[in-house]
C-alpha cells in the first residue's frame, strides 16, 4: 500500500522555459510568456487542491532587464494585463498575493497595480502566492542590510531575515526549476539554504499537475537532515505541530 506523499508547506518555482516553448512553435517569445501565465494559474490551483500553503514564483529577475527592450516592455504589459484579468478570480479562490522585489524601475502604473492587487487579496488565507518580480536574491540581502544599517540595528541572521522580502513566510521546503537548467539564477539565495531542490526538463508552459505531483513525490522521498545524521533523524520522535 502506498502512503500519501508529504506535501511541502512552501513550494518555490523558477518558472523557466517560456521563450523556448514559443520558439519551438515559431511564435514570438512573448507568446511563451502569455502561456506561462496560464501555467501559473493552473499550478496555483493545483497547490490549493493539494494543501500547499505558500507558493513563491520567480517572474522577472534583476538581470532580466538586460533582455531586448521589446521583451522587457512586453513583460511589463503582460504583468499589468494579468493583474487586471486574474485578481478577481484569485480573490474568490482565497489566494493572497504578495509582490517581492524592488519597486524602482517599474512604472507608476505597474506599482499601483501591484499595491491594488495586494490590497484586494489581503484578507485571503488559503494560499499565499508570492510573485518575485524585479527580484534578485542579492538585491534582497543587500537591501535588508542597508535598512538595518540605516536604523542603526545590529546585523544578525534573525534581523536580516526579518528585513528581507520573504519575512512573512517560512523558508521554502521545495524549490523547483523548470526548463532543464540546473542553476539558481539569483533566486532566494538566503531562504533556500535548506530547501530540497528539484529540476524538471519540462518547459514552464508544459509544467502541469502531473509534473507538480512528480516533484512533490520526489520531495516526499527525501530525508531532510539539516546538518544532523540520518540516525538522529530516524530516532527522533515525530514532532508535534504547534
Ligand atoms: C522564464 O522563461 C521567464 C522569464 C525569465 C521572464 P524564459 O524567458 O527565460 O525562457 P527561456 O529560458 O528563454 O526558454
Ligand atoms: C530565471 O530565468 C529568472 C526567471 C525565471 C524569472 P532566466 O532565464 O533569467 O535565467 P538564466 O539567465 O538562464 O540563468
Ligand atoms: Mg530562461
Amino acid at each position: 500500500m502506498s502512503s500519501s506523499p508529504v506535501v511541502p508547506h512552501h513550494i518555490a518555482i523558477v518558472m523557466d522555459g517560456n521563450g523556448r516553448w514559443a520558439t519551438r512553435r515559431f511564435l514570438p517569445r512573448l507568446a511563451g510568456h502569455k502561456q506561462g501565465v496560464d501555467s501559473l494559474r493552473r499550478c496555483a490551483r493545483a497547490c490549493v487542491q493539494r494543501g500547499v500553503s505558500v507558493l513563491t514564483v520567480f517572474a522577472f529577475s534583476s538581470e532580466n532587464w538586460n533582455r531586448p527592450a521589446d521583451e522587457v516592455s512586453g513583460l511589463m504589459e503582460l504583468l499589468a494585463m494579468a493583474l487586471a484579468r486574474e485578481v478577481p478570480q484569485l480573490r474568490a479562490d482565497g489566494v493572497r498575493l504578495h509582490f517581492v522585489g524592488a519597486r524602482t524601475g517599474l512604472s507608476a502604473k505597474v506599482v499601483e497595480g501591484l499595491a491594488q492587487a495586494e490590497a484586494a487579496t489581503a484578507h485571503n488565507t488559503r494560499l499565499v502566492l508570492n510573485v518575485c518580480f524585479n527580484y534578485g536574491g542579492r538585491w534582497d540581502i543587500a537591501q535588508a542590510a542597508a535598512a538595518l544599517a540605516a536604523r542603526g540595528e545590529p546585523i544578525t541572521e534573525a534581523s536580516l531575515h526579518a528585513a528581507m522580502g520573504m519575512a512573512h513566510v517560512p523558508d521554502p521546503d521545495l524549490v523547483i526549476r523548470t526548463g532543464g537548467e540546473m542553476r539558481i539564477s539569483n533566486f532566494l539565495l538566503w531562504q533556500a539554504a535548506y530547501s530540497e531542490l528539484y529540476f524538471s526538463d519540462r518547459l514552464w508552459p508544459d509544467f502541469d499537475e502531473a509534473a507538480l505531483d512528480e516533484a512533490i513525490a520526489a520531495f516526499s522521498s527525501r530525508e531532510r537532515r539539516f546538518g544532523k545524521t540520518s540516525e538522529q533523524i530516524l530516532s527522533a520522535p515525530a514532532s508535534v505541530p504547534g
